[in-house]
């Protein structure tokens, strides 16, 4: 369970493999007092379209129009007719994020105390789909993962490199696998308007080169953050608290018919479940229970505040202080791990844009580290 960082493509030195320091992701480890997490603000927000176009604004929001208790939802329909699939093996990296940082540099809030070092005003960029990945890395004996971390100008860029295990994974998917992957997206287009006064459409199509993302400034203890995430809609009511307090997440699970079915629900799913609406500050999830055939045979809502609450009565269960002292702890790591700035970054360029060091494509395919690699193995 310790984390090596392999000290790789430090300057133009390449070759370098000597294991540096470690973290060690043992839970017990971390837990303390609940850190400091400022409530997050949203900054902005960016749209992708049925072609994976970025623009600048909310034209991907959706609005949430409640079903029913029981609305026996049919997830298979339309797979594949009426199926646009977003071709996976095309890594983003941090494009669309740092496309919105380049258009909305004014909006990034650079008098939150304390104050910052670093050019833009945060101390880390990054994917809040990586920072979910890093939350649950106490608990996780599945799957590793690898992260690429680079500093420009004192921010931290944090982008995901894919590991050989999950590519594996994601070219050797049964049929089955591939259809239950549709099933989550099919359930929220029973779920959302694209209009405010809109109903939801299930003859439509589903593309999953569709999203909003919201973007949002937090403070983890003394790490500033600025990191994006996908929304899967918003309440309807135009009183309702703003962004992020607004957003609601929807999600698919398992019908519980079982007590071990319902404590796995807890320890894993409510775990990924909570981290990943936490970190943005979305208030609501609601998930619907499908059966075997994917009918939808129970819609409940979960408030992300409740859901510690709700998991407590589970032996030996995960913590949500846990994870957020993990992540603390990771962030403090990897600035004392990424020192050096990115030799390649002009300074005397008014833009991250185009010499960003995580858009160099290296020898082997992956993302370029400039400084280093962190490489994190799986937590067995
Ligand atoms: P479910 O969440 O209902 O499983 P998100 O919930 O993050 O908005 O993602 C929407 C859907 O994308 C998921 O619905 C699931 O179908 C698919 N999806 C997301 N991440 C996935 C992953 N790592 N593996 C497989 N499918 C995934
Ligand atoms: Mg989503
Ligand atoms: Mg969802």
């Amino acid at each position: 369970a310790d984390y090596k960082t392999n000290k790789r493509h430090r300057s133009s030195d390449e070759g370098q493999h000597g294991a540096a320091e470690s973290l060690s992701a043992h839970r017990q480890l971390y837990e303390r007092h609940f850190p400091l997490y400022k409530q997050p603000v949203e900054v902005g927000c960016f749209s992708l379209d049925s072609r994976r176009s970025f623009f600048n604004d909310h034209r991907q929001l959706r609005y949430y129009v409640q079903p029913t208790k029981s609305p026996g939802f049919n997830l298979r329909d339309g797979y594949t007719s009426r199926f646009v699939k977003r071709d996976d093996s095309v890594k983003e990296k941090l494009d669309h994020v740092l496309k919105w940082i380049l258009a909305n540099r004014d909006k990034i809030q650079t008098r939150v105390q304390p104050p910052s070092s670093s050019a833009l005003g945060v101390d880390f960029v990054t994917w809040r789909g990586h920072l979910t990945k890093v939350l649950t890395t106490p608990y996780e004996t599945q799957e590793g993962w690898m992260l690429a971390a680079s500093r420009f100008r004192g921010t931290i860029y944090i982008s995901e490199v894919e590991t050989e295990a999950a590519r594996v994974n994601r070219e050797t998917r049964s049929e089955r696998q591939e259809e239950m992957m549709y099933w989550g997206y099919k359930f929220e287009q029973y779920i959302c308007a694209d209009d405010v006064d809109g109903t939801p459409d299930p003859g439509g199509v589903v593309n999953t080169n569709e999203a909003f993302c919201t973007v949002v400034q937090t403070r983890l203890a003394d790490h500033k953050l600025l990191f994006s995430g996908e929304v899967d809609c918003r309440v309807k009511d135009p009183d309702a608290p703003p962004a992020p307090g607004c957003y609601v997440e929807l999600k698919t699970s398992a019908e519980i018919c079982t007590p071990k079915q319902r404590s796995n629900f807890h320890r894993y799913k409510l775990l990924k479940w909570w981290a990943q609406s936490f970190l943005p500050g979305v208030p609501q999830i609601v998930a619907g229970f499908r059966d075997h055939d994917g009918i939808v045979v129970a819609v409940e809502a979960f408030p992300t505040s409740k859901i510690s609450q709700l998991i407590k009565n589970e032996y030996n269960c995960w913590k949500p202080t846990v994870c957020m002292n993990f992540c603390n702890d990771f962030l403090s790591f990897v600035k004392s791990v990424v020192k050096e700035d990115n030799p390649r970054g002009d300074p005397n360029k008014s833009d991250i844009w185009g010499n960003t060091p995580l858009h160099h494509a290296s020898a082997n395919g992956h993302m370029q580290i400039v400084s280093f690699l962190v490489n994190f193995g799986a937590n067995l």
